[in-house]
């Protein structure tokens, strides 16, 4: 597909998911939600789109989207690691583990392998906190995280 067709493909996807959920109140999210499902990303093409159907401006709706750590801006990997940064994993040594698993695999958070395999991702709180300091892969929960397992995690992500 040209990049003319894909970017037109977005345009009426979004399009028509902005005309099944404007109605809804508050309908901003939702439609993002959507989308990031449709598309597996939030893609740039989306964006002009939403802010006209909702009458919003550009730099809100992209306010919007990098505000809320949900949304990607790119698509992800084939996996996506999230590694939990809410309090109860912080004081159980989260910082350690995301330091361990950034140098592994050579990216920081928000970023994806160049390989397209993991996609790292920061999540606040995975209602495991008694498990801390806890991840979610491919949206299985982990936790008790050491180094073992963490080394386990990347074996999987990159085989
Ligand atoms: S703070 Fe990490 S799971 Fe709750």
């Amino acid at each position: 597909m040209t990049m003319q067709a894909a970017s037109t493909e977005i345009a009426s996807r979004t399009a028509a998911i902005i005309d099944e959920m404007k109605g809804l109140e508050g309908p901003l999210l939702p439609i993002l939600h959507s989308i990031q499902e449709e598309f597996g990303h939030v893609p740039k093409d989306a964006l002009p789109v939403i802010a006209d159907g909702l009458n919003l401006s550009r730099a809100e709706v992209h306010g919007v989207v990098s505000f809320y750590h949900d949304f990607r801006a790119h698509p992800a990997g084939r996996h996506v690691l999230k590694l939990c940064q809410a309090e109860a994993c912080q004081s159980m040594g989260s910082d350690a583990v995301a330091a361990k698993v950034k140098q592994l695999l050579g990216i920081d958070f928000h970023e994806t392998t160049r390989d397209g395999s993991v996609t790292l991702e920061p999540v606040y709180c995975l209602g495991l906190c008694a498990c801390s300091p806890s991840a979610m892969l491919d949206g299985e929960v982990i936790g008790r995280l050491d180094d073992e397992k963490i080394e386990e995690i990347v074996a999987e992500v990159r085989s």
